[in-house]
């Protein structure tokens, strides 16, 4: 494989000296993109553009001709797994995932086998080999997955929820049904993983949308614990290259320290905390990806310059910070904000990796 020309990412995940403060954008091939509008009607629907290799491809590299991305990120979507367990994933417009089925009961759990990810799940390691071919090293690829908890939330509930009424229910009245679920996705997800990164993906990340409405005793027991179980059961290392592992929990900001602890490389925030005060809770253990509002990319560019810098200025001095929104970017957003927005981060970040901040921060990295 080509080595990597621009490995500013990786280098920051992993706390080792970079130029600039590399960034990327979650959801950054989506809706707001004029391009991935035409190719999405060209696949008629979201779950084929998913479905069809050369078209997720094509979303993928999308952002990277507009943009000064330091990553890709494979498209596809977290819901791919429950879909390959059987449940019949489909989107209505407007009304966001839904499935066909729902688990609600042990017997319904018992169905559920570990999907194998080279068979149910082809499409999405065709997706990740070529993808890697197409970037031809311009910059690393990312891979992904839900956490157990998310996943099954969306499977228990049938589709999105406000209410949590039914997983709630589920990890109160039946917690052994709960955590036979929850062990299941935990296997097919640590496969799932190893998979993509078997094809090609560089680095992965845990998307643990829902952990953060449980009380802390449940977030450990129901969503924590299982994401423990896959950072162990992970492929670190290929070729000689450490594949980082980054856990994100929306809304987690209280339980950082717990998180690091599961030997992860990276943590994902939210917009919750400033995140110097996250480097100061942890910065010693894990690197730190994030963690201005989405919602700042629909004020001025003056604006966006602004909230740049105070996220910069938060973090500090050396490397450790990959530049993130805290969630998705919404699909009403400007792709000219989005320009003054990657632009300013490695402009403005500059001066936190030079020789002379590093010394006077006392740090090495
Ligand atoms: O970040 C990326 O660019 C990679 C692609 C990606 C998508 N979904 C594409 C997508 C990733 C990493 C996801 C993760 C995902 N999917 C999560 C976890 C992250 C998060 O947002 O908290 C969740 C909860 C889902 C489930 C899901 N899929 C939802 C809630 C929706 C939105 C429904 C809607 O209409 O707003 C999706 C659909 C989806 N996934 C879209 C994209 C670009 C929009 C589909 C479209 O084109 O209509």
């Amino acid at each position: 494989m080509t080595p990597l020309k621009n490995d500013r990412f990786i280098r920051a995940l992993l706390r080792q000296p970079v130029d600039m403060t590399p960034v990327w954008m979650m959801r950054q091939a989506g809706r707001y993109l004029p391009e991935y509008r035409a190719t999405r009607a060209r696949a008629g629907n979201f779950m084929t553009l998913c479905q069809t290799p050369e078209l997720a491809c094509e979303v993928t590299l999308q952002p990277l001709a507009r943009y000064a991305l330091d990553a890709a990120i494979l498209f596809s979507d977290i819901l791919t797994v429950p879909d390959a367990m059987g449940l019949g994933l489909y989107f209505s417009e407007g009304e966001g995932p839904q499935f066909e089925k729902v688990v609600r009961c042990a017997a319904d759990v018992e169905a559920l086998g570990v999907p194998d990810p080279q068979q149910e799940l082809r499409y999405v390691m065709d997706a990740v080999s070529l993808i890697r071919r197409e970037l031809d090293g311009r910059v690393p690829l990312i891979g992904f997955s839900g956490s157990p908890f998310t996943l099954a939330t969306y499977m228990v509930e049938g589709g999105s929820t406000k209410t949590f009424q039914h997983i709630k229910g589920l990890l109160f009245d039946q917690p052994e049904v709960a955590h036979q679920l929850l062990d299941v996705l935990a296997k097919s997800v640590t496969q799932y993983l190893n998979a993509q990164i078997a094809a090609g993906a560089q680095a992965v990340m845990i998307f643990d949308t829902w952990g953060g409405v449980l009380s802390t005793r449940d977030y450990l027991a129901f969503s924590l614990h299982y994401m423990q179980q896959i950072v162990d059961g992970l492929t670190r290392e290929v070729d000689g290259q450490r594949v980082p592992v980054i856990l994100f929990t929306k809304t987690g900001a209280l339980w950082l320290e717990q998180m690091a602890a599961t030997g992860c490389d990276a943590l994902g925030l939210d917009w919750m905390l400033p995140i110097g005060v996250a480097r100061q809770r942890v910065g010693q253990q894990v690197a730190l990806q994030g963690n201005m509002d989405p919602c700042v990319l629909y004020a001025s560019p003056e604006r966006i310059k602004e909230e740049v810098s105070t996220v910069l200025a938060s973090y500090g001095a050396g490397s450790g910070h990959v530049f993130n929104l805290g969630h998705g970017i919404h699909p009403q957003i400007d792709p000219d904000n989005v320009q003054v927005f990657i632009d300013s981060v490695h402009e403005y970040s500059r001066p936190y990796h030079s020789a002379e901040a590093l010394s006077n921060a006392g740090v090495l990295a």
